[in-house]
């Protein structure tokens, strides 16, 4: 078993986070969370870092005189916390396809729908809840997939099943998914701190 010595990008609340929180406090995931990354000044994550001692950094492209600026200080935030996985945790921004080859392989996101439905670009947040309620589908899901340089695309890692109820609305059926994304993205993640994921193509085997 490997300690995963990880960066969270968030971009909002950060529930995802806390809940990352929570399993590795519980033992539950064998990991150390090195440093905390945002594009929003305003993220609750970053609060929730702070409570924790964890370092936060703000990187917004915007703030930046060229894209290659902007490239180099997250790849070296990265190299400064000797991280060597990163979670996306509610993160709206694209990963740089630099930062994205440097860590092959070692990026997931959660997205709370079962992928390839129901993804990409505006496809986030109550969009994602509302499309599934005017489709009529019964069941959704959670979704912790690999990143890749496309939105929501990247081979899938973990999946799992939520009821859609007759009486949903976007808000309960966002919060009954988000409960299992809680459980799923640390389960997800120590399955490579287990170093039990073998990527062969588009599927991965966790052994
Ligand atoms: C979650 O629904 C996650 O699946 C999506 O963004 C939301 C983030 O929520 N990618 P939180 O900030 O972790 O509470």
């Amino acid at each position: 078993m490997t300690k995963l010595a990880l960066a969270v990008f968030a971009s909002g609340r950060g529930s995802n986070f806390s809940a990352i929180l929570q399993s590795i406090e519980n033992g539950a995931l064998h990991a150390d969370v090195r440093i905390l990354i945002s594009n929003n000044p305003e993220a609750g994550a970053l609060v929730t870092a702070s409570d924790y001692g964890i370092p936060v950094q703000v990187i917004n492209k915007k703030d930046f005189a060229s894209r290659t600026l902007f490239v180099d200080a997250m790849l070296s935030v990265l190299e400064r916390h000797q991280v060597n996985f990163i979670a996306l945790a509610g993160y709206m921004k694209k990963i740089p396809p630099e930062v994205i080859q440097k860590y092959e392989n070692r990026i997931l996101n959660i997205h709370p729908a079962l992928l390839p439905s129901f993804g990409g670009k505006g496809m986030y947040g109550h969009f994602v809840h509302e499309a599934i309620l005017e489709t009529g589908c019964k069941i959704s899901g959670v979704t912790v997939h690999l990143v890749d340089e496309h939105y929501d695309r990247g081979p899938i890692v973990a999946q799992r099943c939520v009821p859609v109820k007759e009486n949903d609305n976007p808000d309960t059926l966002a919060a009954r998914v988000l409960k299992e994304e809680h459980r799923l993205f640390a389960e997800a993640l120590q399955f490579f701190a287990e170093e039990r994921v073998e990527i062969k193509g588009r599927r991965v085997v966790i052994h």
